[in-house]
């Protein structure tokens, strides 16, 4: 069999799917090792039994409800690949955004002090290391298993020595006393009603219940942050969180209360997706 006869076959069984055609080829140009380029070149090559059963599998796989990106256990964030698992949420576009809009943040700021809450991946984390060279940054992650991937991410991407990952829980919050004051607290917590939880999609309810899990009003980890977590920051520091749809009024809310000036950031969408809290001065 081609490779076009494979695509097409693909594409054809995926065809119930949304962006079914864009997964057929991520999948087989994964499978194949080869890039676009390569890809498009290569319509006539005669594949091997072996990669055809394997593409055959993650077809089958991703029928089923599979997300693409668990199935070739990757995804491009920020412009570099991470390694993903079903212990860990798939890094979104959106929280680029957050990202880049922090590191734009840090500029001119001497060796700053960042911590990224729920790390799941370690996506923001590393992202932040990685473009601010003179930061300390530490994750904290409570999933063992999504520890495990975030400890392999920091370590295929910026070193093993560059951050510190703790794996724990941060409503602990007694067992982090030792930490240095932050610049900037940067969390993606779980924000998804209890409720609504069985009605996601069936690729969303493929990715872990604690990474998406927010509690009756989706709001238990702003409220954490805000309540607990403020007097981790230093006194000219930020929270920048990432949030829900119709949870940024909420969320002022909580930082208001705590003296935070807050700022909105709006998402690809147009939709209010982060919620920037700066101390207020004393
Ligand atoms: C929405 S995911 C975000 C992951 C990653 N920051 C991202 O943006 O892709 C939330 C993460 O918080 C972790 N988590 C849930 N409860 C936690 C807790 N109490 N302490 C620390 N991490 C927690 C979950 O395991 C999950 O990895």
């Amino acid at each position: 069999m081609t490779l076009n006869e494979l695509y097409k076959k693909a594409v054809l069984a995926l065809e119930s799917i949304e962006n079914g055609e864009t997964d057929a080829r991520i999948i087989i140009k994964k499978v194949l090792s080869v890039n676009e380029t390569e890809f498009l070149l290569s319509k006539h090559l005669e594949l091997p039994d072996e990669k055809i059963k394997t593409i055959d599998r993650m077809i089958d796989k991703r029928l089923s409800g599979i997300p693409v990106q668990y199935i070739i256990g990757e995804w491009d964030f920020y412009g570099t690949t991470f390694k993903v698992n079903e212990n860990v949420l798939i890094p979104r576009p959106e929280t680029e955004f957050l990202c880049e809009y922090v590191i734009d943040c840090l500029k001119g700021k001497n060796s700053p002090i960042i911590a990224d809450l729920c790390a799941g991946s370690g996506c923001i984390g590393i992202t932040i290391k990685n473009n601010v060279s003179d930061s300390t940054v530490i994750l904290v992650e409570k999933s063992p298993e999504a520890a495990e991937i975030c400890r392999q991410n920091i370590a295929d991407i910026i070193g093993e020595a560059s951050v510190t990952l703790i794996n724990g829980d941060i409503y602990e919050c007694e067992k982090f006393t030792g930490l240095p004051l932050f610049d900037i607290i940067i969390s993606n917590p779980p924000y998804i009603k209890s409720s609504e939880i069985p009605t996601l999609q069936t690729e969303v309810l493929k990715e872990p219940e604690m990474a998406l899990d927010g509690g009756v009003d989706g709001l238990d980890f702003y409220r954490l942050l805000t309540e607990k977590w403020t007097e981790f920051l230093k006194e000219d520091g930020m929270f920048a969180f990432e949030c829900g749809e119709e949870q940024a009024d909420d969320i002022r809310a909580l930082l208001e209360k705590k003296d935070f000036d807050v700022i909105y950031l709006k998402d690809y969408n147009n939709i209010d997706r982060f919620v920037i809290g700066k101390r207020r001065k004393k």
